[in-house]
């Protein structure tokens, strides 16, 4: 019997799995997260949390959480975490891998096709009016179909995207921490540096955590490497991007466009100039959030909790 701390209301019939294990649950029930004040306090009366990707714990909050065994990020990226000073004070940090992966890239290659052929910026237009006649010149964009993919970070989102862009007849190079002969001979993608990646592609989707590694591997370099048709699809995390530099390569026509469900920071103040530009489409970090899969990724976190409550190895441990 523990006491559990859930952040946010939560899809699906995860509450009740906790319950059913004898487990006392209390569930946050606002629209925002709570205060860093109120989540401090709440886990400092907790046995177990499930959070979110907003979720920010710091290791102060540990030092004032004794009973605290587990914190179940619902999600697969624990970058509000630090899991190494988490394990210094005995804390167990689990996330939820694979099961959002299918969801995460559908939402992915909706962005880079929205992108491609203005589907967003045309629908604006044509709410406000601009509908007037058919015109040969007008929302001229981009083939998808026979483009080269670049993906950075063929883990198991990067994969599901290789997988969809086998379907649209594309080219897929990708780079990643290591080589995937597996995932080569599969999809027919071809390893290449970054540089390299960059400068070939039509499209570059990013797919990697972050971490001290890629935090800022898209810089204003890298941009300049790009092709200045190229669209730069985001579904990773906003800080894997300098977003400054993003946003003085779109000012200047060094990139073709953007879409991103990630910004830096999250959610992206209104007066950010990313708003400003019409080949640029913004989502509020959404790529997971179909029923179903939320669903399923609660039950994953609910597991863990369960498990780890029970003195046994949690299922999906990142510490
Ligand atoms: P994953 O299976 O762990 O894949 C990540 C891949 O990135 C791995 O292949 C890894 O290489 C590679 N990588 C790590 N560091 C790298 C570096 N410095 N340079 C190049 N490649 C590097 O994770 P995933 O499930 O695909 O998820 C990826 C990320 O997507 C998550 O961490 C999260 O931040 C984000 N995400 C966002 C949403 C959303 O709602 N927008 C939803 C789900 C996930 P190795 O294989 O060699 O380790
Ligand atoms: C969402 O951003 C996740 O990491 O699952």
């Amino acid at each position: 019997m523990g006491q559990v701390f859930i952040t946010r209301v939560i899809p699906g019939t995860a509450v009740e799995t906790l319950r059913e294990a004898g487990h006392e649950v209390e569930v946050w029930p606002e629209a925002g997260p709570p205060p860093p004040d109120v989540l401090a306090a709440r886990l400092a009366a907790a046995d177990a949390a499930m959070t979110m990707v907003v979720d920010r714990v710091t290791p102060s909050m540990l030092d004032t959480a004794p009973r605290l065994k587990v914190l179940a990020n619902m999600a697969v990226g624990y970058d509000n975490i630090d899991p190494a000073e988490a394990a210094k004070r005995g804390v167990r940090v689990t996330n939820t891998p694979g099961v959002l992966a299918e969801t995460t890239a559908d939402m992915a290659f909706a962005l880079l096709m929205a992108a491609a052929r203005n589907v967003v910026a045309s629908d604006r237009d044509t709410r406000a009016g601009g509908w007037t006649t058919w015109s040969p010149t007008g929302f001229l964009g981009q083939d998808v179909f026979g483009a080269t993919l670049g993906i950075v970070g063929l883990g198991e989102i990067g994969e599901a995207m290789a997988r969809r862009a086998l379907g649209f007849r594309m080219r897929v190079v990708y780079t990643s921490r290591t080589r995937k002969p597996e995932a080569e001979a599969r999809f027919g993608c071809r390893f290449v540096e970054i540089g390299e990646l960059l400068a070939q592609s039509d499209f570059v989707s990013l797919h990697v955590p972050l971490n001290g590694s890629t935090r800022g591997m898209i810089g204003a370099r890298e941009l300049r490497l790009m092709k200045t048709s190229a669209i730069l699809v985001n579904t990773a995390r906003g800080q894997v991007v300098d977003q400054g530099a993003l946003i003085a390569a779109l000012r200047d026509g060094v990139i073709g466009g953007a879409a991103l469900d990630v910004t830096d920071p999250e959610p992206l103040p209104l007066e950010n100039p990313l708003y400003t530009f019409s080949n640029v489409i913004i989502t509020p970090h959404i790529a997971s959030a179909s029923l179903a899969t939320r669903a399923k990724m609660a039950e994953m976190a609910a597991a863990n909790i369960i498990a780890v409550l029970a003195g046994q190895a949690p299922i999906n441990p990142v510490n």
